[in-house]
């Protein structure tokens, strides 16, 4: 099967021309201006943007999670994840305490094989690092291509580990040619405000928030970072989102050390005042939404290079979900959706409000990714043997997002009426046309998974 594009504007992260992109298979196989050639399918994009697709490497699909599951499974949020844009997802496996880390692998592609409708890889959370795990980590690089190791200095009790264990799995990850990616927040220090909160009676959404200030997030990226650095281990802080994180990542960077950088859509656009509504469960996440001047020191490290990936840590859970901490804001499942919607809003919110550029949009959404997580140059740009996976944007469109038209597998949205200029039109994964005009044209088992190559030192 050939496909021809016409008359769109391509960009990427380092160019913006106007060309024909001939796609043959899966993957891109001419571009250039007015090709001459026969395809099976031509596409006019008069109008349109013509982007790489987007990469979200920060996904919980499915995922078992204080005491429930994810509401998305890999079947429905990979499909919402195309119809806005996202072609390919990095979801979360999780080791169980005491067991082994294959033994997860194996569980999580119980779960996710055969079911994907998009492209995805896993990043592996290592949650109980002792003399056995460590003997893993080669096999998951070399063999699994699982190069990258999730690590929590949160949630105490469930899935954070220590600064020994830290340093053990980094100097081993370090070895082999990984990366650790960290939830960055003091584990400590956030169950002893909960604690505090809970035994003053103070159990609302609010709280949540409260047990989690600033200075949690800053100590602790601020610790990964000095860890890492000792270490020489390439790092990834996950969700960053406040002004006193960032600035522990820009004192780290002075000494010329490997540490990226992941902040959410959400940190960006919306703030803590929303927990102070009813629904407040519906934004209770971790780390929480913080203050309009954080949002401005995320839009700043975007364009200073700070921050090199916009995410969503989409991790859905109903209403009825949210409800199990009704009375208890410790209870309340975190997380929130965002896997559909956080490349319109970044578009809208950012190209078209004058924070970000085209170029800077396509990098912080897809190919730094594909270079921190090693699938570039397969994923992350338009360029002659990469995957023919393609966004076509129609940048004028209007449109809101609601719960009502949206396809991930959640009763609400976090967005609710938001209005959003620019519109995912159509979307290729490989050579196929996925989505056209809100339409999903591929079926689960189309998404492939991808092997990912070791890390490298820079991007
Ligand atoms: O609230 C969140 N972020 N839920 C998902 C788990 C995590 O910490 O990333
Ligand atoms: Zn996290
Ligand atoms: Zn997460």
């Amino acid at each position: 099967m050939s496909i021809l594009i016409k008359n769109g504007r391509i960009v990427t992260a380092d160019a913006d021309y106007s060309a024909d992109i001939f796609i043959e298979g899966e993957t891109i196989s001419t571009i250039g201006k007015n090709l001459k050639v026969n395809a099976d399918t031509v596409i006019d994009a008069t109008g349109k943007l013509v982007l790489p697709g987007g990469i979200d490497p920060h996904v919980h699909l499915d995922m078992p999670f204080m005491g429930t599951f994810s509401s998305d499974n890999y079947e429905t949020g990979t499909r919402a994840a195309l119809f806005g844009g996202t072609t390919m997802v990095i979801d979360f496996i999780l080791q169980k305490q005491g067991n082994s880390l294959q033994s997860a692998l194996e569980e999580w592609r119980g779960r996710s094989n055969g079911n994907c409708v998009g492209d995805y890889s896993f990043h592996m959370a290592v949650t109980d690092f002792n003399e056995e795990t460590k003997k893993e980590i080669q096999q998951f690089i070399e063999q699994e291509g699982i190069t990258s190791f999730k690590t929590f200095m949160a949630y105490k009790g469930a899935l954070m580990i220590d600064d020994r264990q830290m340093i053990g799995l980094m100097e081993e990850v370090k070895k082999q040619g990984g990366l650790i990616n960290v939830h960055a927040t003091n584990g400590d220090m956030i169950d002893y405000l909960v604690q505090k909160h809970r035994n003053e009676g103070n159990l609302s959404p609010l709280y949540h928030y409260l047990s989690q200030p600033e200075v949690t997030e800053a100590e602790a990226a601020e610790r990964f970072a000095d860890m890492a650095n000792y270490t020489g281990c390439p790092g990834y802080i996950v969700h960053l989102t406040c002004e006193g994180a960032l600035n522990a990542v820009r004192n780290a960077t002075k000494r010329n050390q490997n540490l990226f950088v992941e902040t959410c859509i959400q940190y960006l656009i919306i703030d803590a005042s929303l927990y102070e509504r009813a629904d407040g469960a519906k934004w209770v996440m971790s780390p929480p939404l913080r203050e309009k001047k954080d949002q401005a020191t995320l839009w700043a490290g975007i364009n200073q290079g700070l921050v090199q990936v916009v995410a969503t840590d989409h991790c859905p859970f109903m209403w009825e979900q949210k409800l199990m901490g009704k009375d208890d804001f410790s209870k309340i499942p975190n997380g929130h959706p965002a896997i559909e919607n956080r490349m319109e809003l970044l578009f809208s919110e950012g190209v078209n409000k004058g924070k970000i550029s085209l170029n800077k949009f396509v990098e912080v959404s897809s190919t730094n990714a594909a270079k921190i997580f090693g699938m570039f140059p397969q994923k992350g740009t338009i360029a002659v043997g990469s995957d023919a996976d393609l966004i076509l944007i129609d940048p004028k469109e209007t449109h809101q997002l609601s719960a009502k038209t949206h396809h991930m597998n959640v009763d609400y949205s976090g967005y609710e009426g938001w209005e959003c200029t620019g519109k995912i039109k159509t979307v290729l994964l490989r050579g196929t046309i996925a989505i056209n005009n809100n339409e999903c044209k591929v079926s689960k088992g189309f998404g492939k998974f991808i092997k990912r190559k070791k890390v490298k030192q820079n991007i």
